[in-house]
């Protein structure tokens, strides 16, 4: 029978130099991975949430749903719950548990997804079946994690490798996996989960106030954190050798080049079928969009569409529920004002919604691009369905699917189509 409370010892803690780097992380540097899956209304569990960045920003990404987050550091929490009330945000909210033994009924949760956890737990299988418990059917559960033994500097040192290996080392002394990135999609399989697609990115950090901050708090987690205490106490470490790694960390921070890659795994699984496997591994994400030295411009981030006063739920209907794009989180001071979508992966390009005049009957438009003709075609007939429904967020023309006397008469046809959403914006997809 597995243990059902948490015996490994959080390698980190709680202390400044830590929470400095959590409070960087965000949906987008932090969870990019499953930002095309969410949807506005999802219940979503966030699991070893620690100050809560992550989770105040996915819940910007479920204004109609609620995120929670878990976190078995109950110290932690108060300030979690100051940076969702200082966001105003309301779908949220935090509480203490432990992963091992969820208090939730099965199948609760749209999303559970953790970040950075099952490194730092004794059975990262067990806990990954609790998530897997908590999730609907057809809902996902998600992990991303790093892993230490595939961290890359440059330039190298000596050091810097005498402290991957003491870090090592005190990791698993604490009950820990450092290297879990590289078995994520193993502990998944083995926790029966289905579906199984694995990707990976990366944190790069190489730009110089990255470098300096990066290395700062490597130099100063080594002698004030949790870690400095565990690796004395257990005697894996003197003062003197951690003293000399932090040198080490503050030497590197001052080199003019300096660069530091984390590759970090993400699997993530759709609970459907409870018996199919299927595990494709894929680089999403790498270091090098960080140099657009040689092509400064790299291709178009958004398109800006106008709708009138007023109808942003109507932009979210159309755009998020007809055109399946992925509603993202706007500048505080304007919500309520535009609204943005990403066009497929997070990161990639987006349509903006902004209100304005559009004159009647223009011919500016974007044009979208689809993976097949099965999907254009799809699509093609969900929009018609909408325009047929009727209703104030649908499209005000589009032409029939499969007929050939619409706009789509071209030489195109029947590779793409023309509509105009419910503003009179023209739009046209194509492959
Ligand atoms: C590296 S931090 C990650 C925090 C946050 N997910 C982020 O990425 O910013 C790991 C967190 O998991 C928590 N944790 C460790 N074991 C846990 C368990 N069994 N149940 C719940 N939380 C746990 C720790 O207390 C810590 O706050």
């Amino acid at each position: 029978m597995a243990d059902k409370t948490e015996s490994a010892v959080y390698t980190h803690g709680h202390h400044a130099s830590v929470l400095r780097s959590h409070s960087w992380r965000t949906a987008l540097n932090s969870a990019a991975y499953i930002l095309p899956h969410l949807k506005p209304d999802m219940e979503i569990l966030d699991i070893g949430c620690g100050p809560g960045t992550i989770t105040v920003d996915l819940a910007n990404y479920v204004p109609q749903g609620h995120i929670t987050g878990l976190e078995m550091a109950e110290g932690v929490l108060p300030q979690a719950r100051a940076l969702a009330e200082e966001k105003g945000v309301k779908n949220i909210d935090f509480v203490v548990g432990d992963a091992n033994a969820l208090s939730y009924p099965d199948q609760t949760f749209d999303l559970v997804l953790c970040h950075q956890v099952l490194q730092h737990v004794h059975d990262p299988i067990g806990i990954l079946k609790e998530m897997h418990r908590v999730a609907k059917v057809g809902g996902i559960v998600a992990a991303r994690e790093s892993d230490y033994g595939a961290f890359i500097w440059y330039p190298s040192m000596d050091g810097l490798v005498e402290w991957q290996n003491m870090y090592d080392r005190i990791a698993r002394n604490n009950g820990g996996e450092p290297n879990a990135g590289r078995m994520l999609h193993s502990w998944a399989r083995q926790a029966g989960l289905t579906d199984v697609k694995c990707s990976t990115s990366t944190w790069c950090y190489s730009m110089k106030d990255e470098i300096a901050w990066w290395s700062d708090l490597w130099a100063e987690r080594t002698l004030a954190s949790s870690f400095a205490t565990t690796a004395i106490d257990a005697k894996l470490a003197t003062k003197d050798d951690l003293e000399k790694v932090a040198r080490v960390w503050r030497k590197w921070g001052e080199e003019e080049d300096a660069c530091n890659i984390s590759p970090n795994s993400n699997p993530e699984t759709q609970c459907e079928d409870l018996r199919k496997l299927e595990i494709s591994l894929t680089i999403h994400e790498n270091c090098c969009h960080r140099f657009g030295i040689v092509r400064m411009i790299t291709g178009i981030h958004h398109i800006n569409l106008l709708v009138p006063e007023g109808t942003l739920n109507d932009a979210t209907e159309f755009y998020a529920n007809t055109l399946g794009l992925t509603p993202v989180p706007v500048p505080h001071l304007q919500v309520g004002k535009i609204a943005w979508f990403n066009i497929g992966e997070a990161g990639g390009q987006q349509v903006h919604i902004a209100f304005g005049q559009n004159e009647p009957y223009s011919s500016r438009h974007p044009c979208f691009k689809l993976g097949s003709l099965e999907d254009l075609q799809t699509l093609q007939r969900k929009i018609w369905d909408h325009h047929l429904r009727g209703g104030k967020a649908a499209p005000k023309a589009v032409d029939q699917p499969g007929e050939e006397n619409s706009g789509a008469k071209g030489v195109e046809y029947p590779t793409r189509f023309f509509a105009r959403d419910y503003a009179g914006n023209r739009l046209e997809f194509t492959l």
